[in-house]
């Protein structure tokens, strides 16, 4: 089976064609149009300048990927399209509707709804945080290829991206049960915040965790919120506060002000001991979940799961405290936003007989999975 992904939650747009054969999925294409550079200078996501690139690169997107002639030929096609290697055909359509920014969602959905009534294909409708999810599953990015990870079931997920940061408890496949989440910023988020104190470039996330690399994560006493809080809830707002005290007295030149008493703190310091708390309230709650789930498996997804920090942290912690949980991460290439996981999602969803119907889906940009 092979399933057409579409992703434009945010600010990628992004399609992919991925084959589910038995057990394993071939990531066969995938074309994301990133819109880095044009939010950059804004030092976040403009939802209506997003929108509109979505609209405009969307088919120029897809016209890219399968071998069209012109629009009236994805008319005409019924999902057959003829590659080099001979004609392939599309059996399902997978898109993201929610949550994300709605007016970015609604160019994806619509492009999905429009082909899936062309085509007369399945259509589903996928949970962007069950994406992040299925990106384990998915093969490296690299050669395509690998069999799907026998993942045990009860598995945990912490899912953390620039809009959320939530732990969720899978007893099956597509069953998810919300364990905790933030009450204020995302992980992500916070990230993102505190490169911008700093000055840094954005997207804030592989900036900070970049120069963290050169830094002393012990350099800065910054808290660890809500670690002890006996819940499964996180909170990031207050260390994004404290990072921002110690930027304004004693980061650089500022720290030279009169009162300025402690020694100027090198910013690579700071972004190592954000980092390092970020981390530490991550893992010890993650943990915390797996134990409280019974967990045979951890996994991990969203754009945050690109920190290698992270990634090594609970790998060792949970090698360490819960030796019998395995630890299974998603290719570095699929923590950030793309189709695939996407179509990965729809594969499953089909499984469980989810569809959405063409002439209804509406994008959701609120949706939570799991509560
Ligand atoms: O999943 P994603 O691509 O988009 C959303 O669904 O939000 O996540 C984007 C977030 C941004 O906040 C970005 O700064 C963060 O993931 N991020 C990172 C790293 N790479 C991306 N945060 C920490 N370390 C990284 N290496
Ligand atoms: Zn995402």
């Amino acid at each position: 089976m092979r399933i057409l992904g579409i992703e434009t939650s945010c600010d990628e747009t992004s399609l992919a064609l991925v084959r589910a054969e038995r057990g394993r999925f071939v990531v066969e294409k995938i074309l994301t149009a990133s819109q880095i550079l044009i939010h950059k200078k804004y030092g976040g996501v403009v939802p209506e300048v997003a929108a509109r690139e979505h609209a405009e690169t969307i088919f120029p997107v897809l016209k890219k990927m399968l071998p069209l002639d012109s629009l009236r030929s994805l008319g005409e096609s019924g999902g057959k399209h003829s590659f080099a290697r001979g004609k392939v055909s599309i059996d399902a359509i997978a898109v993201t509707a929610g949550p994300g920014l709605i007016t970015s969602l609604r160019v994806g959905v619509d492009v999905g709804r429009t082909l899936a009534w062309l085509w007369r294909k399945p259509l589903i409708g996928v949970n962007h945080i069950e994406g992040h999810i299925a990106a384990n599953w998915l093969p490296p990015a690299k050669s395509g290829r690998g069999t799907i990870p026998k993942i045990e079931f009860p598995a945990v997920a912490l899912v953390v991206s620039g809009g959320h940061t939530e732990l969720l408890c899978m007893k099956k496949l597509g069953h998810y049960e919300l364990m905790g989440a933030t009450r204020d910023d995302a992980a992500g988020e916070a990230f993102d915040k505190t490169a911008q104190l700093l000055g840094l470039d954005y997207p804030g996330g592989p900036a900070v965790s970049k120069l963290a690399e050169k830094g002393n994560p012990r350099a800065v006493k910054l808290p660890r919120p809500m670690i002890a809080s006996g819940d499964l809830d996180f909170s990031f707002s207050g260390l994004k506060t404290a990072v921002r005290v110690i930027v304004e007295t004693r980061v650089g030149a500022r720290s030279s002000r009169p009162g300025g008493i402690t020694p100027p703190l090198r910013v690579a310091d700071v972004c190592a001991s954000f980092e390092e708390a970020v981390c530490e309230v991550l893992v010890t709650k993650t943990l915390a979940a797996a134990k409280k789930a019974r967990a045979k498996t951890v996994l991990l997804g969203g754009g945050v799961a690109a920190n290698r920090r992270l990634r090594a942290m609970l790998a060792a912690a949970l090698a360490e405290k819960l030796p019998k949980v395995r630890y299974v991460e998603p290719d570095l290439v699929w923590t950030s936003d793309n189709a695939a996981m996407i179509a990965a999602a729809g594969y499953f969803a089909l499984q469980e007989k989810r569809r959405s119907d063409p002439l209804t889906l509406a994008p959701d940009a609120g949706w939570e999975l799991g509560r």
